[in-house]
């Protein structure tokens, strides 16, 4: 939620800002702007929309300059306007401001300033930030980065900040707690961003900024760089500069219309990449180092917890499922913004496992920050390297899907999946739960996945055929039983995020008890018909549908008869383990809801009032 981008060195910053902002857009599109230092002042353009549609507003402004910040905001506090949008001036635009998260005492602090005869102009939490430093370090008479200290001891929630002023544009304050910030260290030059991405084509050596630090990034007037980090206490920090493994042209779309696509037709090799070295393919087995490293956490669970959010909560479930069937560890599965605020038992030898795409949702790393408060162990399936969650976590495995840019989750979620499925055979094995064989059967058809994915893919044109009369439709319901409940779930999520028509995922079972009475001939229902321990009961639901002229898509193994039969329209798709199953079948979901997106006009890429990194509660 909201991306920053901040640099200060000697090339122009106006470019390096503004493909940042792209980079970032994924993280809020309400509205966007810069702040660059030239002519003396700091000069502020920003503009409600995209931030294509503030590169239009600049075309005739002038935006040289050395040193500048900039924002891409998903709205929290206020409406997403012009005035609202970030950088915010200080009263008399001696500082400007940035910022990612939420001042939650924004409304107290507000009152104070305004006694104290300072004026606003947006709605803003932020703003109140900005004004907050300024007046300590006007009426204390102290440095900014004394003010920003001051200031930041104040403030009650969560931020990523970068400031600038006009009495020292040759550095640029930046500080954090609870939302990302990575600083970039170049060559007589400095970046700082929400994420790498913005940076990696410049350095690959960065410092990921923890809770409460605050660093001071200057050029002395020869222009050497010099950083200085301290903690809200004062206390000096050391950074621990680590070196970055990105790939630029993963930052691209690379000729696919949509991020979306690119990331859906990446996924033969992004489930390689994350099944890489953890399955040995000579002696068909599992390793997962995080879990041989704290062999004894797991064998010794009293159950495990999975948290996570949204899509990563989908995966959770099938995680459940599979761990509970093969290593017979009892699961739960909650989602983190529930978990955090209901008082849970949390047992000392309860494993706690955080899955998170970003490794940067609030609530999901608020949900492992209590679970260790309470002695847990947790274990963090993370993609984003170096994010906060993979940090706070005790142990973890990385996803290895690459960026992923589009808003709606695809190539993360199978990744995710794939982790959680390995995790699950690594527990059986370690436990003696499962036979030799079923092991090395299970690990065959792992291998399997990347070619039958592709199989997948060859039919996007026959799916997108399939979908075309469901462009208008204004319901759908996806039904599963088994591991394809949470894929039911999952299909249903990414049609109505990025095409805005209602779907709903329901066990098939459970639509006898509510949304049955929802059935005409206008409901289009997609039933995932893969498993084979309840073919005939997932045959019994289908009927119920067809008997109230509801039209059937269903997606079932290649040489099924029966449900194909009874469906409107079939997918094929090649058959696997029970436990792999939702990796397949969710291909066919996930082009399904993109193509109704794109028949529609809609921004699949950037899906109204969505935010892929969800920092905020
Ligand atoms: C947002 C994204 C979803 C994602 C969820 C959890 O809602 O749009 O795609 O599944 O956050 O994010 P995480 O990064 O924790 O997996």
């Amino acid at each position: 939620m909201c991306g920053i981008v901040a640099y200060i060195g000697k090339q122009p910053v106006f470019p390096i800002l503004m493909k940042g902002l792209h980079r970032l857009e994924y993280r809020g599109y309400d509205s966007a702007g810069i702040c660059i230092y030239n002519h003396n002042r700091l000069n502020i353009y920003k503009k409600r929309g995209k931030v294509s549609d503030l590169e239009e507003f600049v075309k005739d402004k002038d935006v040289s300059g050395t040193v500048g910040i900039a924002h891409t905001r998903w709205a929290t506090h206020g409406e997403p306007n012009q005035h609202n949008a970030h950088p915010h001036y200080s009263q008399f635009e001696d500082l400007a401001l940035i910022h990612n998260g939420i001042i939650e005492n924004y409304q107290t602090l507000k009152k104070e300033l305004i006694k104290q005869g300072r004026t606003f102009y947006s709605e803003t939490d932020t703003e109140v930030l900005v004004q907050l430093i300024d007046y300590i370090r006007v009426s204390s008479r102290i440095s900014l980065t004394e003010a920003v200290h001051q200031a930041l001891s104040q403030v009650v929630g969560a931020y990523a900040v970068a400031v600038m002023s006009k009495e020292s544009p040759r550095s640029i304050i930046v500080a954090r707690k609870g939302s990302p910030l990575v600083i970039g260290i170049g060559k007589d030059e400095f970046f700082a961003a929400s994420d790498a991405s913005p940076i990696v084509e410049y350095t690959n050596e960065v410092v990921y900024l923890e809770d409460e630090e605050i660093a001071v990034l200057s050029l002395s007037a020869k222009g050497k760089p010099k950083m200085e980090i301290t903690n809200l206490k004062n206390v000096k920090k050391v950074p621990l500069i680590q070196k970055l493994e990105m790939n630029l042209s993963s930052l691209e779309k690379n000729g696919y219309p949509h991020f979306m696509l690119k990331e859906i037709y990446e996924q033969p090799q992004t489930i390689r990449d994350s099944l890489s070295g953890r399955i040995n393919m000579e002696l068909n087995t599992v390793a997962l180092s995080g879990v041989i490293d704290h062999k004894e956490k797991f064998l010794k669970a009293r159950r495990i917890i999975i948290v996570g959010c949204g899509t990563s909560w989908h995966a959770g479930l099938v995680g459940e499922y599979a761990i509970e069937e093969l290593a017979r560890i009892p699961v739960e599965v909650e989602y983190a913004s529930e978990f955090r605020y209901r008082n849970p038992i949390i047992y000392p030898d309860d494993v706690v496992i955080a899955v998170s795409q970003s490794g940067e949702t609030a609530d999901t790393l608020a949900a492992v920050k209590i679970a260790k408060k309470n002695g847990a162990f947790v274990y963090g399936i993370c993609n984003v390297v170096g994010s906060s969650i993979a940090r706070a976590s005790d142990s973890g495995s990385y996803m290895h899907a690459g960026p992923e840019i589009g808003v709606a989750s695809t190539k993360a979620f199978t990744a995710q999946v794939s982790v959680l499925m390995l995790l699950a055979l690594a527990l059986a094995k370690e436990k003696k739960m499962i036979k030799k064989s079923s092991l090395e059967q299970i690990v065959r058809a792992m291998y399997e996945l990347p070619e039958k994915i592709e199989q997948v893919l060859k039919k996007d044109p026959q799916i997108a055929d399939v979908v075309k009369i469901f462009t208008y439709s204004r319901n759908f319901l996806y039904l599963g039983r088994g591991y394809n409940y949470p894929l039911a779930l999952e299909g249903a999520l990414k049609l109505k995020e990025i095409s805005y028509i209602h779907a709903e995922g329901y066990p098939a079972a459970e639509m006898k008890h509510g949304p049955i009475a929802l059935i005409d001939a206008e409901m289009p229902v997609v039933v995932i018909a893969t498993n084979r321990g309840n073919y005939e009961k997932i045959v019994s639901n289908i009927q119920e549908v067809k008997a109230r002229k509801g039209r059937i898509i269903s997606i079932v193994n290649e040489g099924d008869t029966e449900v194909k039969a009874l469906s409107d329209f079939s997918i094929e798709i090649p058959r696997t383990e029970a436990i792999l199953s939702t990796i397949i079948a969710c291909i066919p979901l996930q082009l399904m809801a993109y193509h109704i997106a794109v028949q529609k006009g809609c921004n699949v890429d950037q899906p109204r009032n969505l935010a892929k990194s969800v920092t905020v509660e």
